[in-house]
């Protein structure tokens, strides 16, 4: 359970009009794109002028043990992408990808279908150990983020990336990995603006705890700009095949009233008591289009959790087996299309008060780790080749670690690089600026809000 004071404090806070929100204006589509670009703005994502909801569905083919990259193989992408548009679905999310291989065939299917991609940046090699993250935040697991990043951010249909899966899960520990998926997102954010990257929101897919849900938000959206998300994503299973009360969603439109940035669900779906998917007319209703942008139903292949909606025999079959939730799912979104109009959305975004420590959240500081000193070329240099989905992974690679905390402000960019996307070229990439960031009044004066009241 979270304290009282803090509840009231973020009310508060949030009722000051959190001073001067930034107003944030979508970039418009890219011409060249066979789809548009999607980009994040205010509370909302947006294709142009038209908001964007998620719409997607969770596509991990043989589960996270398979390690394989379904977009990296056409037979396979080709398969499900036939299904894909029988679901009627505008997005995938893809949990391993192998940052080695070409991704062109399955990504250009993807957009002629109209669908796009969230990305896990991480994978079962190359990851944040929950429990003792400090040795697995290194510059080896940061090459393989960025080259992961350098593979997709080339595609107009890239939608966003997840900068990390539930790290932090139901283990009370497992909250001090948190400073570490936090330095995870802004180096990553970093490292888009510093290669002069198109701006791909990134964001962190949290697990469905609902001790530390709260904390975990704020805490990912608190602090100077360069260490905030672009977007917060949860994994929810609390739906089962009840309604928005009984499932508690009224609460969590509630909590996340005035959140200040975009927010979506990365996994949906309970299984308990049959499935017919109310979770998307719900989604799609103006009860929460003003807080959340969608989600993405977990999940397409059915494996041993039983979540799936079709059956796949081997790896490479050339046919799958749609299961009875197949015809639910497609109709659930077939009848409540992507609502007109802007949803109620909020055109600026801010920041919210840090969490302050409790049972449930051990984090005791606002300061994160900062960048590897090892990994701070990538930002001039780029990341070079990616390991892909070989070899021992990172974890304990015991090397290029962080030492000491960072200052805030210090994934700043500033200069504007001139060039636009080209990793291998080097004469023109912008350099990261150490210079301490100045907090701005709205940052000191939520700090100042928190401190006063807690
Ligand atoms: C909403 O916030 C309250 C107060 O922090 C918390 O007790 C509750 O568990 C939250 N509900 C959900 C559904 O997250």
């Amino acid at each position: 359970m979270r304290s009282a004071a803090l509840v009231s404090v973020l009310a508060t806070v949030l009722g000051l009009g959190a001073a001067k929100p930034t107003t944030t204006v979508p970039e418009p589509p890219s011409k060249r794109a066979s789809v548009p670009t999607v980009t994040v703005s205010g509370n909302a994502f947006w294709q142009g002028d038209t908001r964007f909801y998620v719409r997607g569905i969770d596509y991990q083919p043989g589960g996270s043990s398979a390690m394989a990259d379904p977009l990296a193989d056409t037979t396979v992408c080709k398969r499900d992408i036939a299904e894909f548009k029988k679901l009627g679905v505008n997005t995938i999310r893809v949990y391993t990808v192998d940052n080695s291989a070409n991704h062109d065939e399955c990504m250009k299917e993807l957009a002629d279908a109209g669908i796009y991609v969230v990305i896990d940046a991480n994978n079962p090699l190359y990851s944040l150990n929950r429990l003792d993250p400090a040795p697995s935040y290194n510059t080896k697991y940061l090459q393989s983020v960025f080259a992961t990043i350098d593979e997709f951010i080339k595609y107009d249909n890239t939608l966003a990336f997840f900068s990390g899966n539930e790290v932090i899960n139901d283990n009370v520990k497992s909250t001090l990995a948190a400073r570490y998926v936090k330095a995870v997102t802004r180096d990553m954010r970093s490292y888009i603006k510093s290669r002069g990257y198109r701006s791909v929101p990134v964001g962190y897919s949290a697990a469905d705890v609902a001790q530390n849900r709260m904390q975990l938000a704020h805490y990912m959206n608190c602090g100077t700009e360069d260490e905030r998300s672009d977007f917060f994503a949860f994994n929810d299973y609390s739906w089962c095949n009840t309604n928005f009360e009984e499932a508690g969603w009224d609460q969590k439109v509630k909590n996340f009233t005035g959140y200040g940035i975009a927010i979506f669900l990365s996994e949906y779906g309970c299984i308990t008591n049959g499935r017919d998917f109310g979770e998307v007319a719900a989604l799609m209703s103006d009860k929460m289009t003003p807080v959340y942008s969608g989600g993405l139903m977990y999940e397409y292949s059915l494996e041993a959790n039983g979540y799936g909606i079709v059956k796949i025999d081997s790896p490479d079959a050339t046919s799958v087996e749609e299961q009875k939730e197949f015809s639910k799912f497609a109709k659930a979104l077939k009848e409540n299309p992507a609502p007109k109009g802007d949803g109620g959305f909020t055109s600026t975004t801010h920041a919210v008060a840090c969490p302050t420590k409790d049972a449930n959240w051990l984090v005791d500081s606002t300061l994160l780790p900062a960048i590897p000193d090892d990994a701070k070329k990538f930002m001039s240099e780029g990341a070079g080749r990616g390991p892909g989905l070989k070899g021992e992974g990172s974890q304990n690679a015991a090397e290029g670690t962080s030492t000491g905390d960072a200052t805030p402000g210090s994934g700043k960019v500033t200069g504007t690089p001139s060039h636009s996307g080209d990793s291998d070229d080097e004469s023109n990439a912008a350099s990261v600026d150490a210079t301490p960031f100045i907090l701005t009044g709205l940052v000191a004066a939520l700090t100042l809000a928190g401190t006063l009241l807690l």
